[in-house]
This record gives structure tokens, C-alpha cells and sequence, in this order.
């Protein structure tokens, strides 16, 4: 009895051990934040994001909302039908203020085929406003609501089949800022992860129809940034200058997959974590989940191409979910020095090692054109070859060559195929400078070869030469 009854003090005791902090807070009663006026709400595609609210006060604000189904490219060269919120993946961003009451109009164009919604993570109300908002084609939808919780929040499509409608597309961001504005930075950009299911499996080309069966299995095809393998790369990746702070808000709309968002070669300085009120500081990878979102902040020291990836990193070299961030400016060698020192360390000794072979793919009917080869090409570069020969080919020094304007390249082409598909070690000699590293045999179909020599050959200063898969095949088969 006695123990009993001290068990029961313990328990009163840790119950009443509240400290005095924010758990015991009531929270802000934003309901009952008046408005001044009005205005339309600014919105962006991605990867821009409209301008900050800073200091105004909380108005009614006009949202227009279309939605369109429409054909584009999940990677190059494969097709897609999307269905999109303002002709976007994601849709369009969407950004307000807390005390905001918005009135949100919803259109469904004539030319779409089939009825839509809008659940607003950010909407306290039945359904984030999706019984509200469900609109056939032709019409349109207004409902209002106000803006209670600050964060950065997704919104979806919420139709049933739930799930086919978000894994064509239809996911977007709305961001709340609290009363006063987000802190400033220099440059903000709008990231959304999304996975994709096809029946062809990935970079199969042409129309690709959405595949139920691998969708239900969670095995996804494409897992990409802003709807497209590359959206975010090359001549569209992200810049900014040394010294400059950086804003990206990162949602993931699935349907199926988390992302472990990674940004290669730069630490978070802050995570807005889960895109609420909690800061987490000095982080590496962030989790964002199906249905979820995070604002990182980081502030950029040195020139670099930094790479986003969802670090579970086979989607990322495998899948598409890769961008880039091209940071210029000037060096800092405290900071980051490059290479001083580079010696020979191989203690698996020298053989080459190859990535496994899968299933050889089907031969194209048609070959493909020059350009077509160059697209293709670029593409496998990027998920192959990259990392080791860099962004513009110029390689890294003491490590692994360059290719732009590379002597050992644009002098023999069978050499550069032979490097490829079979791998390359011991000592070489590129522009006059020797090199010892090991590059492994590349498992590309004879077409992918073609493609990928060709983009190489015609980019950065080289001789234009265009490989054809008769020569690889040739090459292959020499011995
Ligand atoms: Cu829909």
C-alpha cells in the first residue's frame, strides 16, 4: 500500500514538472488578426518564389488557381502527361502572411478531362478546403480561409484515385510567414521533390502512361526535383555569389517517397524544421516527408557547384534527384583550399572495377540524330560522369583529367570509346600532365556510348566529332 502510494507522488510530481516555457504558452489566437485591405497574391513557377511580405499587414488575399493537364518532359527525350497547378510541377508558390484571409479561387480549364481539388496543408477546415474546392472541367471553385499557423506548407490534389492525381503532378507549396517576415536573405528558390511511376523503366523514351501496379508497389521509376530529370542542372542550375545567404524551401510531394535532402559540399546553417517554428542549426541532410516540407538556410563561403540530392543516393544518380547550385566568386583558401598534396593510395590494387551489368536494353529502331546524341549524352554525363570530370569537363587537377580540350581525347576516338566501355588505369599523359587514377568500365549500352562521347566531343572546345553506336559496337567487339 505504501509503495503504491509513493508511486502515485512520484507520478503527481513529474506531472506537475511543467518549466514555464513555450509547451504551456497558449498559442497566438491568429484567428482574430484583422485585415487591412486587400491585393492578389504574386505567383511563381518553379524554382523562383514570389517576393517576401515583409512588414505588411494581413490583408484579404486573392488567389487564382488553374489547373492544367498537359504533355511535357520527365527526362529528356521521355514524355509525360502532367496534371499541374498552374501549368507547373510543382505548382505555382504561393506565398501570404499570417492573419492573411484568402480567397482562393480554383479553375479547371475546358480542355482538361477530368474534375480536380486543392487540400491546403495550410487550411484549418474540412478537407484543407477539398470538398470546397472539387471542380469539373469548365468550371471554376472560390472558397476563403484564413491563415492561422505560420509555415511552409503543400498543397495537393486530393480527387480520388488520391494517389494518381499527386504522382502526376499535382502538388505545389504555400508559404505563411510569420507577422514581420521571414528573416531576409539574398536569394530564395522553390524546390519540390515528387517520384514518378512508368510503365517503360527509366529513360525508356517516348509517352510514358503512369504505372498503377509500380505506384501501389512504391517503385519508383524517376524520383526528380521539380518535375523533370534536370530541371535544376546545367544551364538551369541555381546561382548564387560567394558571401550570399541562400533560402531554399524544399517540399517533397511523394506520393510515396522521403527524401533525405542533402546538399553536397555545404552545411545547413539553419532548417526550419518540418517548415515550422522549430530551428535546427549545422545540418547536413534533412528529412522532408511525403506530404511535407523544410526551409534550409546557408550562407555560401567559396565558389563551388554544390549539388542537391535526396541522399538515399541511388535516386540521385539513378532516378533524377539531382539539381545543382553554382556558387561564383572568389576563392577562399582558408576555407576550402583544393588538393595540396595527391599521391597513389590503391589498396584494392589496380583492377578495374565494373559497375554490374543489367539487362542489355532494346536497339532503337530509327538512330538517333546528332543533336538528339547530345541530349542523351548530356544526360548520361551527368549521372556518370561528372562527379569525377566535373560540371564543364575541366576535370579535377592530380585526380581525374579533363575533357575539355583534352589532346587524349580529341587525338583518337577509338581510344575514348575503348575508355569507356572497358575503363582505364595505369598512367596516362592528358594536355601535357600525368595522371594515375582509375576510371572505371562504364556498363552504357553501345547508343548510350554514342551519345555520350558525342555530347563530350562537342562540348567545351572539342573537335565536334559524333560517335555512332556502329563504332562503339565495332570497338566492343575487337577483341
Ligand atoms: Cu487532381
Amino acid at each position: 500500500m505504501q509503495t503504491k502510494i509513493a508511486f502515485l507522488l512520484v507520478l503527481l510530481l513529474s506531472g506537475c514538472n511543467y518549466s514555464p516555457d513555450k509547451n504551456t504558452k497558449s498559442h497566438p489566437r491568429n484567428d482574430l488578426i484583422k485585415t487591412e485591405g486587400e491585393m492578389v497574391a504574386e505567383l511563381t513557377a518553379p524554382p523562383n518564389v514570389p517576393a517576401p511580405v515583409g512588414n505588411r499587414p494581413a490583408k484579404k488575399l486573392k488567389v487564382e488557381l488553374e489547373i492544367v493537364e498537359r504533355e511535357s518532359e520527365l527526362s529528356d527525350g521521355v514524355k509525360y502527361i502532367f496534371w499541374t497547378f498552374g501549368g507547373s510541377v510543382p505548382g505555382s508558390f504561393i506565398r501570404g502572411r499570417v492573419g492573411d484571409e484568402v480567397e482562393f479561387t480554383l479553375e479547371n480549364h475546358p480542355d482538361n478531362k477530368l474534375p480536380h481539388n486543392i487540400d491546403l496543408h495550410a487550411v484549418t477546415g474540412q478537407g484543407g478546403g477539398a470538398e470546397a474546392s472539387f471542380v469539373a472541367p469548365g468550371h471554376k471553385k472560390t472558397f476563403t480561409f484564413k491563415l492561422i499557423n505560420p509555415g511552409l506548407y503543400v498543397y495537393h490534389c486530393a480527387t480520388a484515385p488520391v494517389g494518381m492525381h499527386i504522382a502526376n503532378g499535382m502538388y505545389g507549396l504555400i508559404l505563411v510567414e510569420p507577422e514581420g517576415g521571414l528573416p531576409p536573405v539574398d536569394r530564395e528558390y522553390y524546390v519540390m521533390q515528387g517520384d514518378f511511376y512508368t510503365k517503360g523503366n527509366y529513360g525508356d523514351p517516348g509517352l510514358q502512361p503512369f504505372d498503377m501496379q509500380k505506384a501501389i508497389a512504391e517503385h519508383a521509376d524517376y524520383v526528380v526535383f521539380n518535375g523533370k530529370v534536370g530541371a535544376l542542372t546545367g544551364d538551369k542550375a541555381l546561382t548564387a555569389k560567394v558571401g550570399e545567404t541562400v533560402r531554399l524551401f524544399v517540399g517533397n510531394g511523394g506520393p510515396n517517397i522521403v527524401s533525405s535532402f542533402h546538399v553536397i559540399g555545404e552545411v545547413f546553417d539553419k532548417v526550419y524544421v518540418e517548415g515550422g517554428d522549430l530551428i535546427n542549426e549545422n545540418i547536413q541532410t534533412t528529412l522532408i516527408p511525403a506530404g511535407g516540407a523544410a526551409i534550409v538556410d546557408f550562407r555560401v563561403e567559396v565558389p563551388s557547384t554544390l549539388i542537391l540530392v535526396d541522399h538515399s543516393i541511388f535516386r540521385a544518380f539513378n532516378k533524377g534527384a539531382l539539381g545543382m547550385l553554382k556558387v561564383s566568386g572568389d576563392r577562399n583558401d582558408k576555407v576550402f583550399s583544393g588538393e595540396v598534396l595527391s599521391g597513389i593510395y590503391r589498396p584494392e590494387g589496380n583492377v578495374i572495377q565494373e559497375i554490374s551489368p543489367s539487362e542489355p536494353k532494346p536497339v532503337r529502331a530509327v538512330a538517333l540524330s546528332k543533336a538528339e546524341k547530345i541530349k542523351l549524352g548530356q544526360q548520361i554525363y551527368d549521372r556518370s560522369c561528372f562527379a569525377c570530370h566535373q560540371p564543364d569537363g575541366q576535370g579535377l587537377p592530380n585526380a581525374f583529367p579533363p575533357l575539355a580540350k583534352a589532346d587524349y581525347l580529341n587525338e583518337d576516338v577509338d581510344r575514348a570509346i575503348a575508355a569507356v566501355i572497358r575503363g582505364l588505369s595505369g598512367e596516362i599523359t592528358v594536355n601535357g600532365k600525368k595522371y594515375h587514377s582509375v576510371m572505371p568500365a562504364q556498363v552504357l549500352t553501345d547508343e548510350e556510348t554514342a551519345s555520350v562521347l558525342t555530347y563530350i566531343y562537342n562540348s567545351w572546345g572539342n573537335n565536334g566529332t559524333e560517335v555512332t553506336p556502329e563504332m562503339v559496337s565495332k570497338i566492343r567487339n575487337s577483341k
